[in-house]
């Protein structure tokens, strides 16, 4: 199933990805789409914030590599495949890195045909400056997980 938000700041749309972290565990793959600018990024922060990836730790889009690691309540591996055209989920690795922690990838339209059999996909779309639309769709074993999420009831 899928569920429909709108956030309406850079901050609810990190609540809204600290929410769906409660819901992650090793082997959770979330698959984010939206252009430049959409917020993914931001959105990966607030998984980051959920999984108690420390403060201080740097996320960005990883610009010189395809993924970087970090160490929270489960290994994040965060992918962004931007500056690729197409890859396979064997090419970056996808099965090990879910075998370790969570995997969360930027730019997943890159991806040819997904494999796995449950993951999340998450569309932001740009409303205008301040406001996304964000629709959270789950499969396989996921598939009733959006149901459960809600931005306002961290
Ligand atoms: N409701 C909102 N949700 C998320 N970001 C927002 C929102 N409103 C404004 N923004 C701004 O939009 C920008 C989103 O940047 P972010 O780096 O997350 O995008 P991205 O999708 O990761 O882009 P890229 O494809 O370049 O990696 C930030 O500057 C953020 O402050
Ligand atoms: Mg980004």
């Amino acid at each position: 199933m899928k569920k429909e938000f709108l956030t309406k700041s850079e901050t609810e749309t990190l609540l809204l990805g600290e929410s769906l972290s409660k819901h992650l565990s090793k082997g959770s793959l979330v698959l984010l789409y939206g252009d430049l600018g959409a917020g993914k990024t931001v959105f990966v922060k607030g998984v980051c914030k959920g999984l108690e990836v420390p403060e201080n730790t740097y996320i960005t889009s990883p610009t010189f590599s395809i993924v970087n690691v970090y160490e929270g309540k489960y290994k994040v591996y965060h992918v962004d495949l931007y500056r690729l055209d197409y890859v396979d989920e064997a090419e970056i690795g996808l099965w090990e890195y879910l075998e370790d922690g969570v995997v969360i990838i930027e730019w997943a339209d890159r991806l040819g045909d997904i494999k796995a059999e449950s993951y999340l996909k998450v569309e932001i779309f740009y409303i205008n400056d301040n406001s996304r639309k964000i629709v959270i769709s789950g499969y396989g074993e996921l598939q009733e997980l959006p149901a459960k999420l809600d931005k306002d009831n961290l």
